[in-house]
């Protein structure tokens, strides 16, 4: 049997030490306050931000909230940015995305102050990762990072395959990977070969956003294998990019869909909060 690696578990992990982390600072005098932007009123969006928003309360971060109508204009979004840049008591800005249509995605990302940038999509903090300086961390692949730690996973030396290339999680997880002394492969919708490629992975990372598209067949025996997917299946049953119940038998350690990846998410972007106060 496979290992079971439980992110609901070691997201409360994280998130107990961050509260007492926040408690220091609060007694030192510092109170860490995230805003969270959300414009228009997409359901998922409003799941997220909510879960963002009991995130704070649990480890005791404040937390600011704007929910704007979807007809808000870019300069309006981009003059409510410039005023929480200035603001000393806001740590940390996020904009919950995706944006309506008329807004330019990019422009809102460059506009929030890189120190405030706790998601980790500033062109800044991308750069930073890259060439190894410090900076914010793109949440979802620094939680994968602290899942596989948390779990005992060896990272240094192993083959890792990424499957996906987005900006958000392929190639920060890829630049993460590669910090930690992986061996690191990105495969995406053009590699040819897939199953040769992402069979030679020690560990296999699946971003694709394809319902249960990895199947035994990608997988090495032994192998550990992080799903990233949250997707509805046939049954609208809610499934990751990682057809579970035909790989778990195959592979050494595994993460479910939901309780896997996601809860690591908001952990992370707390954890971003927290170091934005200064800790
Ligand atoms: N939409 C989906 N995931 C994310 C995320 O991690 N951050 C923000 N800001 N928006 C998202």
């Amino acid at each position: 049997m496979a290992l079971l690696i439980d992110g609901k578990e070691i997201s409360k992990q994280i998130k107990d030490e961050l509260k007492q982390k926040a408690a220091e600072l609060k007694s030192k005098g510092v109170e860490v306050t995230l805003a969270v932007i959300q414009v228009g009123d997409d359901p998922a969006s409003s799941v997220y931000v909510r879960n963002k928003k009991k995130g704070c309360e649990y480890v005791g971060i404040g937390s600011l909230s704007y929910e704007l109508p979807g007809e808000t204009t870019q300069e309006e979004l981009l003059g409510l940015i410039r005023e929480l840049n200035g603001r000393r008591d806001v740590n940390g800005i996020l904009v919950q995305l995706p944006l309506p249509e008329h807004i330019d995605e990019d422009t809102v990302i460059r506009t929030i102050d890189p120190a405030k940038d706790v998601d980790g999509f500033h062109p800044q903090s991308v750069g930073a990762l890259c060439i190894g300086q410090p900076g914010f961390v793109s949440c979802t692949p620094a939680g994968i990072i602290q899942l596989l730690k948390r779990s005992g996973v060896e990272i240094e030396g192993k083959e890792c395959v990424i499957l996906g290339r987005s900006n958000i999680v392929g190639k920060p997880m890829a630049l993460l990977m590669l910090r930690e002394n992986a061996t690191v492969t990105i495969a995406h919708s053009r590699t040819k070969n897939l199953k040769e490629v992402t069979g030679r992975a020690d560990i296999l990372i699946a971003a694709v956003g394809k319902p249960k598209m990895v199947t035994r067949d990608y997988v090495k025996k032994g192998a550990v294998v992080i799903d990233v997917g949250i997707n509805r299946d046939e049954n609208n049953k809610l499934c990751g990019d990682v057809d579970f119940a035909d790989v778990e038998p195959v592979c050494s350690a595994i993460t479910p869909v939901p309780g896997g990846v996601g809860p690591m998410t908001i952990a992370m972007l707390l954890n971003n909060c927290i170091e934005s106060a200064g800790l």
